[in-house]
């Protein structure tokens, strides 16, 4: 399977690395493109890094690693997203990171499936920090969850099997609407990694208490 990664900040040279690790190809999108390409050279292999264009036309899964507030600027430069599957990893945060912008009525995720209109956009990973992208991070007992929504059951499977084959527990949330529950999960993360002291090592998990 060929994914692009679109972004070279955390989360995009994160999963980038994590994808090429688990035998994806990859290829990296970036509004510099010798951003990407440096990314691309970094990870070695059949890595490759460019315009946003040229990775997207390339791929079957993207990954969209940029902040809600440049959805729009990126998916102008994505060009034609129909039946592709997306990613979408965001917290729509404030700028500063407690609280968020939007949200009971609709979601980051729902909102970037309204500027792409024919691609089936799928919620995921928007709970997990970027220090916890390296498997090697991921050594506790318990596997890493990370919860995931989308309309569409073909793109939500190919999300579960990709999450899967990186180390986590993908639990199936529902249809995308309910990116509006874990966008506020997202964002209660933040408070206990930054503001309650517990650091980038923690990730919410949801239990079975009882059969
Ligand atoms: N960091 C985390 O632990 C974490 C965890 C869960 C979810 N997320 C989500 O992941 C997404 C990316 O977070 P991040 O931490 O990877 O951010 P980041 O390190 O700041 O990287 C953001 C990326 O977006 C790119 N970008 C594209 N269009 C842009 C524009 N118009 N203006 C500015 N930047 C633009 C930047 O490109 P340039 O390099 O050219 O500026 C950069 O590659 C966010 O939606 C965030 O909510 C992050």
């Amino acid at each position: 399977m060929t994914i692009a990664v679109i972004g070279t900040g955390n989360m995009g040279s994160g999963f980038a690395k994590l994808f090429a690790s688990t035998g994806e190809k990859v290829v990296i999108g970036a509004r510099d493109p010798a951003k990407a390409s440096r990314l691309a050279q970094d990870i070695g292999g059949s890595a490759e890094g460019g315009g946003i264009a040229a990775a997207v036309k390339l791929a079957d899964v993207i990954l969209v690693a940029v902040w809600c507030q440049h959805f729009e600027e990126s998916i102008r430069a994505a060009g034609d997203l129909s039946g592709k599957v997306i990613i979408d990893i965001s917290n729509p945060v404030t700028e500063d990171f407690k609280s968020l912008r939007l949200g009971h009525t609709s979601s980051a995720a729902e909102e970037l499936q309204k500027l792409a209109p024919h691609a089936k956009i799928v919620k995921a990973f928007n709970t997990v920090f970027a220090q916890l992208l390296p498997s090697e991070a991921r050594s506790g007992r318990v596997r890493v969850q990370t919860f995931v929504a989308a309309d569409d059951e073909t793109a939500k499977k190919t999300v579960f099997d990709l999450a899967a084959k990186g180390g986590f527990e993908p639990v199936d949330s529902g249809p995308l609407s309910n990116a509006r529950f874990l966008e506020p999960m997202g964002e209660l993360n933040i408070h206990f990694g930054f503001f309650l002291g517990q650091g980038t090592g923690v990730a919410p998990a949801w239990v079975k208490a009882a059969a």
